[in-house]
C-alpha cells in the first residue's frame, strides 16, 4: 500500500488524472472501474480537460462502475448513471457501448449481479480501479463486516452511509436503502486500484485504514492485501497519520 500525500483537492485530482493518463497511454484499451461520490469529481474534470487538449483518448476504454442505487430509473437525477454522464460520460469519448454501471431497475437481481460479474470477467478484468472511502470504511458499497469473498451482489446501506447521502437528496426518506455493488472480491482482483480521499472528515478513516490491521468492519483494509494500490490524500485527509 503506497500512501501518496498532495497539499490539497485540486492537486490530488491533478495527479489522479496524470495515472488514468498514463494507464491510456501504456493500453488505449483499458478496463476502468469507476467510482461515484464527492471525492473523484475533480479527477473526472481533469480528465474533461485533458481529452479537450487532445492529451488523452477514451475511445478504446470500457468502463465498469463500482454500484448503483436499487429502484432510482436510470434518468433520475440521483441514480449513478445520471452522476457519470453528468460528470464524466457526456463530455469524453467513450463509446456507449463500452458503459458499464449495474442496472438498479433490473427485474431479476440475481441474474444481474451474475451477469454484472462476467461481463467484468470477459473484458480481462478491471485494469484500473478508482475507489473513495466511506466514513465507516466502506469501498464501492461493501458495508462494514461485509464477507471479502462477496462478487457482485445486493447490499443493504447502514444508517451512517444513509445519512452521509442524504444531502443528494431532498429528504432522508427519499435516500435508497439498497444498491447493487461490486464486492470485495470484485474489487481486489483488479490489477491497480487508486483509493482517493480528501478533507479533514476522511482523516480518522484513513489513519484506521493506513495503521490498523486487516478487519472486516473496516472493509478498505482488505486493500492491504492487493499488491498494487495507492492511497491518494491530500494534506488534510492524511491530518491524522
Ligand atoms: C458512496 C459511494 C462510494 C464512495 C463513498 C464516499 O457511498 N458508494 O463509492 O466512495 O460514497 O463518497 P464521497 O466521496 O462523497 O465522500
Amino acid at each position: 500500500m503506497k500512501v501518496i500525500v498532495s497539499k490539497d483537492y485540486e492537486s490530488l485530482s491533478k495527479k489522479a488524472a496524470v495515472l488514468v493518463q498514463s494507464q491510456l497511454m501504456w493500453k488505449p484499451d483499458s478496463v476502468l472501474g469507476l467510482a461515484t461520490g464527492s471525492t473523484p469529481v475533480g479527477l473526472y474534470q481533469e480528465l474533461i480537460k485533458l481529452y479537450q487538449q487532445g492529451d488523452i483518448d477514451f475511445s478504446e476504454i470500457t468502463s465498469f462502475n463500482l454500484d448503483e442505487y436499487l429502484g432510482l430509473p436510470m434518468d433520475d437525477q440521483q441514480s449513478y448513471y445520471s452522476f457519470m454522464r453528468e460528470n464524466l460520460f457526456d463530455h469524453i469519448n467513450i463509446r456507449e457501448d463500452h458503459i458499464h454501471i449495474p442496472n438498479g431497475m433490473a427485474e431479476d437481481f440475481k441474474s444481474e449481479c451474475l451477469n454484472y460479474e462476467s461481463s467484468i470477467s470477459s473484458h480481462g478484468g478491471i485494469d484500473l480501479q478508482i475507489l473513495g472511502i466511506g466514513h465507516n470504511g466502506h469501498i464501492g458499497f461493501n458495508e462494514p463486516n461485509v464477507e471479502f469473498e462477496a462478487k457482485t451482489h445486493i447490499v443493504s446501506l447502514d444508517e451512517e452511509t444513509i445519512e452521509a447521502n442524504k444531502r443528494f437528496f431532498d429528504s432522508i426518506e427519499d435516500v435508497p436503502k439498497k444498491a447493487i455493488s461490486m464486492g470485495i472480491k470484485t474489487i481486489m482482483k483488479s490489477k491497480k486500484i487508486i483509493l482517493m480521499a480528501s478533507g479533514e472528515g476522511k482523516a480518522d478513516i484513513i489513519s484506521q485504514l493506513v495503521k490498523d490491521d486487516i478487519k472486516p468492519d473496516l472493509p478498505a483494509s482488505v486493500l492491504h492485501l492487493h499488491e498494487n494500490v495507492i492511497i491518494l490524500i491530500d494534506e488534510a485527509a492524511a491530518s491524522k497519520l
